[in-house]
């Protein structure tokens, strides 16, 4: 049986048909302090449940949380995490002394009453130990490169030396070149591209990485891809956060199109994940 967060309601209902597994529907409502009330309406003792919820914003673990809890407590036999999205995964590790790391702890908490985790591209592949429980990642880059097939992308660029592995996956399928830049985060929105001598001159490029916050990255990276003479810029990642005036900042820069899968709901959601999870969760 699959049960849906509020977050991810459309690809648990995406996920119900492919994998023809009966979709709950939860009872939940806010009690007058704004906590989160919710129920399980159907019984679930003895089955296996696949929750989905994408793990962002702050509520939305809350309800993640929630929901694996009140399938432990009805005595699923077995309870899969399905997170499209895991947020704080940026915070992977102390970058100054004091500080939480933060994926681990939202890791942790997942798993008190989950068995095993399905996910889409953490930001940082070993966010996968953290679990402690079973975890199985993979990636959506190819269902991106696959959108981008009939957009004659004539180079893919990753916007830092870090995202270059991604980049690669996708250049590969379809069969174009790849490059980098080199980016420098000053703080949280400020953005430093080092100008590099691309050879993106009239040619089509799709900017692909894995996240999408402020849009600082992209909206810096397509800057420099349209002042060495870019003709189109498309922006692609797995997960579109959209943080602020992420997408003004984007479009003001000269973007052509954005892109992103479902993992978090957007405006532009336009490749779904599902297939993907549906895989996932038939190896299991
Ligand atoms: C960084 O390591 C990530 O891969 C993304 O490049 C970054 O999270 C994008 O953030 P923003 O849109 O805020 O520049």
């Amino acid at each position: 049986m699959i049960i849906g967060g509020s977050r991810s309601k459309s690809i648990a209902e995406d996920l119900s048909k492919l994998l023809k597994m009966p979709l709950i529907d939860l009872v939940s409502k806010r009690f007058p302090d704004g906590e989160l009330y919710l129920r399980i309406p159907e019984e679930i003792k003895g089955h296996r449940i696949v929750v989905i919820q994408t793990a962002y914003p702050d509520e939305s673990i809350i309800e993640l949380l929630l929901i694996l809890n009140a399938a432990r407590e009805a005595n699923a036999d077995n309870i899969t995490a399905v997170i499209p999205y895991m947020g704080y995964a940026r915070q992977d590790r102390k970058f100054n002394e004091g500080e939480p790391i933060s994926a681990k702890a939202i890791a942790r908490i997942i798993s008190i009453d989950a068995d095993d985790v399905v996910t889409i591209d953490p930001h940082k592949e070993y966010i996968s130990d953290f679990f402690g429980i079973p975890c199985k990642v993979s990636s959506a880059i190819p269902l991106i490169a696959d959108y981008l097939k009939d957009k004659n992308i004539d180079m893919v660029l990753a916007p830092d030396k870090g995202a270059l592995k991604r980049a690669e996956v996708a250049a590969d399928i379809l069969k174009c070149e790849v490059d980098y830049l080199e980016k420098t985060r000053i703080d949280g929105i400020t953005i430093e591209v080092t100008p590099k001598k691309l050879d993106v001159n009239g040619k089509n490029i799709a900017i692909v990485d894995d996240i999408i916050s402020t849009g600082g990255t992209i909206a810096s990276s397509i800057e420099e891809l349209k002042r060495q003479g870019a003709e189109k810029a498309i922006a692609a990642c797995i997960h579109g956060v959209f943080a602020g005036n992420a997408i003004e900042k984007i479009r003001n820069a000269g973007c052509d199109e954005i892109v992103t899968t479902d993992t978090i709901p957007n405006p532009f959601s336009k490749v779904k994940v599902a297939p993907l999870l549906a895989e996932m969760l038939k190896g299991k």
